[in-house]
């Protein structure tokens, strides 16, 4: 059996991102979980990436598989890129290279100049490698990291390219606690989704595949959901870890247990 992975970074410029990152004097333990430690990107890092996405903090998926945007939101957003026609010619990374801890981390950090200066490198070195032809941002955070980019000197010095920025896959939730607002609000993200798509399609010139757009209806079915590739990760990941979501979760009865905690379940249907 072959099973393919992803085998990291090749190039000097991202070994040495990858070396010397940020540690919790930009990141402080107050509103970051510094203690888990940074988590980089998701997907094509040698150069064949045409869609660039900013995400904006990894979760407790992202803590275990050491890859962002791999959980729910991942899931989701997978399903957006394909229906953009790309599959695998992706990069992603988040805007905090560590997960937020608390409501409001982070919108206290979005203006930051350690961080974004860092995330700033990234999106260099990205543009640069890769002939990427869209970019989205994924939330209302992911925005002022790229509308920052744009005003830095690196940012104004490339070719414009086209860019969406599009509601945070798991708005509808985050946005409210009630289910029945919950569904009006996927209802609104997957109206604004398929807006975004109809232009991205227009501006991605080498998509992965060439099918027909199927619009999004008013709830996510399966289908809008395709497995995490395994390209995407690790050598050796477990199938089910990549196949399935709802896996990981934090656990404990206060609140610093529960930061200290992620627990793992394998699914059922694994061990015959
Ligand atoms: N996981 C990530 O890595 N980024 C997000 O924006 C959401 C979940």
């Amino acid at each position: 059996m072959s099973t393919s992975f992803d085998p990291g970074p090749q190039s000097a410029v991202l070994l040495e991102l990858m070396s010397n990152y940020p540690d919790a004097s930009i990141y402080p333990f107050a509103d970051f979980r510094t203690e888990w430690g940074p988590i980089f990107y998701r997907g094509r890092l040698g150069g064949s990436a045409r869609m660039l996405v900013i995400g904006q903090d990894p979760a407790q998926t992202e803590g275990v598989l050491r890859r962002i945007l791999v959980g729910e939101a991942g899931r989701r957003f997978q399903g957006f890129m394909a229906k953009c026609g790309i599959d695998t010619s992706y990069i992603m990374i988040n805007t905090f290279l560590y997960s937020v801890y608390g409501q409001t981390g982070g919108d206290r950090h979005s203006g930051d100049a350690g961080i974004a200066a860092y995330r700033e490198r990234w999106i260099a070195a990205l543009l640069a490698a890769n002939r990427i032809e869209a970019v989205v941002a994924l939330g209302g955070l992911a925005d002022k990291a790229w509308q920052h980019w744009l005003q830095s000197a690196a940012g104004k010095a490339v070719p414009a390219v086209a860019y969406q920025h599009v509601k945070h896959p798991t708005w509808p939730e985050s946005s409210s606690p009630s289910k029945t607002v919950q569904a009006k609000n996927t209802t609104q993200l997957l109206s604004e989704w398929n807006t975004a798509i109809a232009a991205l399609r227009s501006a991605i010139k080498h998509p992965d595949a060439n099918r027909p757009f199927v619009p999004y209806g008013t709830a996510f079915t399966a289908a809008d959901k395709p497995d995490i590739p395994a390209i995407d990760l690790p050598a050796g990941t477990p199938g089910w870890m990549r196949l399935q979501d709802g896996w990981a979760s934090r656990v404990g009865t206060t609140p610093a247990a529960k930061r200290k905690t992620i627990q793992i379940t394998v699914p059922n249907g694994i061990i015959p």
